[in-house]
């Protein structure tokens, strides 16, 4: 998909102005404003619906830029920015002196990332500054991978979408903790931990009771409105039949190996690599929920490295998700 300079300048001129801009990163669309501009900031805040003790992450052109965000930045942190950027992992620094507490929740770290879309570095380039952005979802639900989406969430509420195509890793970046002493993984994303385990030449640290907030741990996130249940490979298809007997409508997400061939079922084939389920997964679970069923049967992927993103993100949309109603 081409680059629209002027489209881009404007873009720019929202975000100089104070605005939101909506746009795509290769992980999920990210909702913009500039990232030293505590108004600007409240406003994505209002828009999501998003408590505002919660941290964001600074999209920033280069990790020329790190040191305007953050400081004791370690060699291991060096690494990782030049291993990994621009790219899918999101580094957890001490905090310059001058970052706002709107941006880093009013901790002592802020996070900070260099996205690879070209879209976003066009306009991170043409701004210049740090752009604060989550997600661009309301709160715990689903997140955008598409322009639609952004529009599905916000309408004409945020003041420019800027369409990048659908992204193409489909799931948030990997978030990793270096302000400490040892390396924590706060969230499993679009880079795999062995990959960065092998730059460190060290292994990760699961994150202490001391570290960092990360609200995208919570428990409950990433949620359809529609109840989710993820259920192992070999109880899905006795679950679905079950469920369709008590005349629940049924939507089911799975593998081909397992399409039960019940009538009235919606069904979305996963796709079988990990990286392919991980580009689809937000919208697979947007037409799930918007098919109107009752309830979401999601065969669970299997338990290997390359998937623990996947089932991170499909556990906390099982728990998200409204409860089933009761029988
Ligand atoms: O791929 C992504 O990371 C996308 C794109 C738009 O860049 N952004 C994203 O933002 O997922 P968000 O706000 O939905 O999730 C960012 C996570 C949150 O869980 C937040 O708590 C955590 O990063 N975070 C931000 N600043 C932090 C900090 N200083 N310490 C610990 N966690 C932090
Ligand atoms: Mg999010």
């Amino acid at each position: 998909m081409g680059i629209d300079p002027q489209e881009i300048e404007r873009a720019a001129a929202v975000l100089r102005a104070g605005g939101v801009v909506a746009f795509p990163t290769e992980t999920v669309y990210g909702l913009g404003a500039d990232a030293s501009n505590a108004d600007a900031i409240a406003k994505i805040y209002a828009l999501k619906g998003r408590p505002s003790d919660h941290p964001v992450i600074v999209h920033v052109a280069s990790s020329a830029q790190l040191v305007d965000w953050a400081r004791a930045i370690s060699d291991r942190a060096k690494r990782l920015a030049e291993r990994f950027w621009p790219g899918p992992l999101t580094l957890i620094l001490k905090r310059a002196p001058q970052v706002l507490d709107a941006v880093t929740g009013g901790q002592d770290t802020v996070a900070l990332r260099v996205p690879a879309h070209p879209v976003a570095r066009a306009l991170l380039e043409a701004f210049g500054g740090g752009v604060a952005a989550p997600s661009a979802n309301r709160f715990g639900r689903v997140s955008a991978t598409r322009a639609a989406h952004v529009r599905e969430e916000f309408g004409a509420t945020v003041d420019l979408v800027l369409d990048g195509g659908e992204c193409e890793v489909g799931i948030e970046s990997t978030i990793v903790d270096v302000s400490g002493t040892h390396v924590a993984l706060l969230r499993p994303g679009g880079v795999s931990r062995a990959a960065i385990e092998d730059a460190l030449g060290e292994p990760l640290v699961a994150p202490s009771s001391a570290a960092p907030r990360a609200p995208g741990t919570l428990k409950a996130h990433y949620a359809p409105s529609t109840p989710l249940m993820l259920v192992d490979a070999d109880v899905a298809p006795e679950l679905v039949r079950s469920l369709v007997r008590q005349d629940k409508r049924v939507a089911v997400l799975s593998f081909s190996t397992l399409r039960p061939l019940l009538p009235g079922l919606v069904w979305v084939a996963a796709p079988a690599d990990a990286a392919g389920y991980a580009h689809a997964l937000y919208a697979n679970l947007r037409a799930l929920d918007a098919s109107r069923a009752d309830v979401i049967v999601v065969e669970a992927p299997p338990a290997r490295p390359e998937w623990t993103a996947v089932i991170d993100r499909l556990t906390r949309a099982a728990a998200g998700a409204a409860p089933p109603s009761a029988p």
